[in-house]
């Protein structure tokens, strides 16, 4: 019976990674790399965004909720999980230790960003461009920002792959391999659109 409800829980959380965290964080990605266009430009995406109808049961349902779920069992799992020494090679295993390396600065990151834009927003500040070059002109903030950055999207990137072999999609040794290659390429691809957005508001 505890077997099963933690089969369900370790599946929620699985797939609240992807849908909808995963898909909300590349869409933010999307939405701030019109930062790279100019200052009107990411004005216009990031209020588009912001007037969205039913913005906060969005908010809430679609980001916050989820968020949390995955962010609080993720913290029980990296801290209980037993590494899975010989279960695959050398690469996978520092794979899944830097998954959970990974989901920490993640959680420390965005609990820093959310406090400095979204909370801020809350209380009666006005999220955009000018904003986010004020924090960034920081060069600790900057450095900060670039890791944390790197680091979610590295965390979302590998997760696809444990993501498909733990639902099944990549179960031979040479479609693990393939969904590696993908994942691998899903990293760098994400971290150049992340890196460029950052250095845009410099
Ligand atoms: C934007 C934020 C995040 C995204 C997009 C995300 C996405 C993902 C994805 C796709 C997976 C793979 C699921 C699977 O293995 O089937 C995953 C796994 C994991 N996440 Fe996150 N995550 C985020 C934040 C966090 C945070 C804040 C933590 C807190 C520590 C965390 C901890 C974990 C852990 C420990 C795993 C490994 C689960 C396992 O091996 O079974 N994640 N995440």
């Amino acid at each position: 019976m505890a077997d099963n409800r933690e089969f369900t829980y370790r599946r929620l959380h699985s797939l609240l990674g992807v849908i909808p965290v995963g898909l909300f964080l590349v869409q933010h990605l999307v939405v701030n790399h019109f930062a790279t266009k100019g200052e009107e430009a990411f004005n216009g995406a990031a209020h588009f965004m912001e007037s969205l109808p039913f913005r906060y049961v969005l908010e809430t349902v679609i980001i916050f909720l989820p968020l949390l779920f995955h962010a609080i069992y993720g913290l029980y799992i990296a801290f209980t999980a037993k590494n899975n020494v010989g279960r695959f090679g050398f690469f996978r295993n520092w794979m899944f230790f830097m998954q959970r390396i990974s989901g920490v600065v993640t959680l420390v990151f965005i609990a820093w960003h959310v406090w400095e834009t979204r909370i801020a927003a809350a209380l009666g500040a006005e999220v955009n461009f000018q904003m986010m070059e004020e924090i960034l002109a920081n060069p600790l903030m900057l450095g900060f920002y670039i890791v944390g950055v790197v680091s979610t999207i590295f965390h979302f990137a590998n997760g696809l792959w444990s993501f498909c072999v733990s639902w099944g999609i990549a179960v031979s040794p040479r479609s693990q391999q393939i969904v590696t290659y993908v994942t691998m390429g899903i990293f760098f691809a994400l971290s150049i659109v992340g890196i460029r957005a950052i250095l845009a508001f410099v």
